[in-house]
């Protein structure tokens, strides 16, 4: 068994915090592992948790849109995961001692997976992998680095169902990732709208 495979065992069997014990399922986190882009959300929600596969709701098919308007997929270019790996009960907001227990795993994910791009789903992923203090609507958009690698925050799939108007501003914020992959990994990566 190799590393990534190690891990994926390590994280569907643990039961160090109290999620696991409402939990339906795991959900370890899907795509390539060897992509180049990572995206980074909360938590799986309702049908997270009962198909053990990230982002399969609502926000799950908007963010599969964004991603298909921009040339990238899960089979081959982006892994979706989460700062937290069970489902807190009633899609509450993990708590701090949920994040830190699980924070391990992401640290690890990402060191496996070796992306160039990390694309941050809103604040609980802002401020669970970068800074507790940082507010998502004043650096969103703006590329940051972190333990050497490209950061792009934006807003939460789930956000721009709920408020149109932020769909504009994550678009644009989209785009630069396109154009950064262009930049570091195929100058001729093809997306249908920009
Ligand atoms: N929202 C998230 O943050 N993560 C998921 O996996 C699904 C919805």
């Amino acid at each position: 068994m190799d590393d990534f495979e190690q891990l994926k065992q390590e994280v569907n069997q643990c039961t160090q915090c109290v999620l696991s014990k409402t939990r339906t399922n795991v959900v370890f986190g899907e795509g390539s592992r060897h992509a180049e882009i990572m995206c980074i959300g909360e938590g799986p929600g309702y049908y997270e948790d009962q198909q053990g596969r990230p982002f399969v709701g609502k926000s799950g098919q908007l963010l599969d849109k964004i991603l298909d308007v921009c040339g990238f997929n899960r089979k081959e270019h982006v892994f979706i995961g989460n700062i937290v790996k069970c489902r807190p009960p009633n899609n509450r907001d993990p708590l701090p001692e949920e994040r830190e227990t699980c924070i391990p795993f992401l640290y690890k994910q990402i060191e496996l997976i070796d992306p160039k791009i990390i694309i941050l789903l809103g604040a609980t992923a802002l401020k669970g992998l970068i800074d507790p203090n940082a507010k998502i609507t004043k650096v969103r958009g703006e590329w940051m680095e972190w333990n050497g690698r490209l950061i792009m925050p934006t807003f939460h799939p789930s956000a721009l169902l709920r408020n149109e108007k932020l769909k504009r501003p994550a678009w644009e914020d989209f785009k630069k990732v396109v154009s950064k992959y262009r930049e570091l990994v195929n100058e001729n990566h093809y997306s249908a709208h920009c």
